[in-house]
């Protein structure tokens, strides 16, 4: 497929706010699902997520991108630790559940999903973060993680990490309000999510790194999921480091 040289260029400028812009009213009828559910998939309910000891800025300080793990299986209590952190509810305000992360509008269109490569009492396969009860929801049962590396250009280290992040966006969950700027906040959001992963790993002793170089529609594939309503959007590699 030829690239389209200008396509960037084209999309931020189309995307900016302008002071002319029409902005409309919002069709509260058509407001889209917050949540993505998995109905009738086995679930795994994770423990609550614990305290993390380290002062932030030595998470900060210590944190840096890590590409080579130890054979060593995550607990359920780090998985639980790591989903709370990048997903989890934080307070209700108002009728409202948010985040520890933020979202542009509260909207939440990030979907996370976790490939389970090597992790206690977890058969490798890929799981979705069932936010609203704090669980897994089985998506794609059977290991995943070589397939995973190879949509990510041959990153071996999605492959031989313990547990493989995998965010995608659900778009209209924020365009239903912002047009076609929400995809640009989609990856901003997405960012946060990959940050607090990040710093929670470093405050846990594991390593991370992340990973936005991959064949979309071939990860789109392991999640069936269509790759224009939702979309992989970035991906992270967790573990003990070597
Ligand atoms: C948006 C984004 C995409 C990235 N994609 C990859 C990737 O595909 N493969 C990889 O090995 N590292 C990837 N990284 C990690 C960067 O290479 C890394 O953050 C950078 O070299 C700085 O090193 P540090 O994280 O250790 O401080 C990515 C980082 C970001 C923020």
């Amino acid at each position: 497929m030829p690239v389209d040289e200008d396509l960037g260029e084209r999309f931020w400028n189309g995307t900016k706010d302008r002071r002319d812009k029409d902005d409309g009213s919002l069709d509260w009828d058509s407001r889209p699902e917050t949540y993505k559910e998995y109905p009738g998939m086995e679930r795994l309910q994770l423990p609550p997520p614990g305290p993390m000891a380290m002062p932030l800025g030595e998470a900060m300080a210590r944190r840096q991108s890590v590409r080579t793990y130890s054979s060593e299986m995550l607990t359920k209590q780090e998985i639980s630790d790591l989903v709370y952190c990048v997903s989890g509810i934080n307070r209700r305000e108002r009728g409202r559940e948010l985040r520890n992360v933020p979202s542009a509008g509260a909207l939440y269109p990030i979907e996370t999903y976790i490939c389970v490569n090597r992790a206690e009492a977890m058969a490798p396969s890929i799981y979705h973060y069932h936010v609203r009860s704090h669980s897994l929801d089985l998506v794609t049962p059977g290991p995943a993680g070589a397939k995973l590396a190879s949509a990510a250009l041959d990153q071996r280290m999605l492959e031989e990490c313990s547990v493989a992040f995998i965010w995608t966006a659900v778009f209209g969950r924020q365009t239903w309000k912002y047009g076609q700027r929400a995809y640009r906040y989609a990856s901003l959001d997405a960012g946060h999510m990959g940050q607090n992963l990040a710093l929670a790993c470093a405050a846990l002793g594991l390593g991370c790194c992340h990973v936005a170089a991959f064949y979309d529609d071939e990860v789109n594939a392991l999640l069936s999921v269509d790759g224009v309503e939702e979309s992989a959007i970035y991906l992270s590699a967790v573990g003990r480091m070597r």
